[in-house]
């Protein structure tokens, strides 16, 4: 039992909207374009998909927005409405989602894990050695968090933050993110950044009953009020 972790909602940026569940709800929530969409899926597959839609339009419903359909696109990205930015993760026993409104946020990721140590090999495969020396370091410090699925599993939140807005890939080895032990940590680009793409990254990750979840987000440059604030100052 990993005590003194926040709570997953506790891990997001304010205006941002969580909604989790162990275990899976009745297919019934499914809405005719994803019925057909998952009509081919195992069944397995199909609760998890289910599950985790239910959740999104929870929290759509909590931002006074309409319960539409979510269908992915042919990279199996979600396709959220123009105001909306959102990300879904599933994995063992466990579902989440997230939205937000896009006038907030410029983009969002999150992603689940059983909180596991990764087989054997990976670490290597999907790290840098400043990266390994990080999490054999951590490690050292409090031995009960699995450091190496942490960095994988805020690595794939990045990517589900990152690939909505660029349409392009982003391998492992494109980020090195520096891990902290309060539960945030420290992103920097090892390829070329699109120009227009918010410089403004965060990362956080917890990890709550036997699930890690990790969250990154790229928020909105400041406010003009907030702006103009600043040039008073100066
Ligand atoms: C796409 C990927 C991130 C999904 O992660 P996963 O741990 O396998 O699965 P999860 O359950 O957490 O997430 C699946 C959900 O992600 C979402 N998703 C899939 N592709 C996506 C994409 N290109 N962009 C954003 N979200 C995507 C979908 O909502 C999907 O659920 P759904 O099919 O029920 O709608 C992963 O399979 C992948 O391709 N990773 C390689 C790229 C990568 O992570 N690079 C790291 C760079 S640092």
């Amino acid at each position: 039992m990993i005590t003194g972790h926040p709570a997953p909602h506790e891990l997001l940026p304010d205006g941002v909207v969580f909604h989790d569940i162990r275990g899976d709800v009745s297919l019934d929530v499914l809405l005719p374009p994803e019925r057909d969409v998952a009509a081919s899926f195992s069944e397995r597959r199909r609760r998890e998909y289910a599950t985790v839609r239910h959740c999104a339009r929870r929290g759509l419903s909590d931002l006074g927005l309409v319960n539409t359909a979510i269908v992915n696109d042919e990279s199996g990205c979600p396709i959220w409405g123009e105001s909306v930015v959102g990300s879904m993760t599933h994995c063992r026993g466990y579902r989440a989602a997230v939205v937000g409104p896009s006038a907030l946020i410029a983009g969002i990721g999150i992603d689940a894990e059983v909180a596991e140590e990764l087989p054997r090999g990976v670490l290597a495969r999907i790290s840098s050695v400043a990266e390994q020396d990080r999490v054999a370091s951590l490690a050292h410090e409090r031995a009960d968090v699995p450091w190496d699925r942490v960095l994988f599993c805020v690595k794939e939140s990045i990517f589900k933050a990152w690939y909505p807005l660029t349409r392009t890939g982003l391998g492992f080895l494109d980020v090195e993110v520096f891990l902290e032990a309060d539960t945030s940590g420290q992103i920097r680009f090892l390829r070329e950044v699109p120009a227009d793409l918010p410089e403004a990254w965060k990362v956080r990750w917890t990890v709550n009953d036997g699930i890690i979840i990790a969250a990154a987000w790229m928020t909105l440059t400041p406010s003009v009020e907030c702006a103009s604030t600043t040039r008073g100052i100066h």
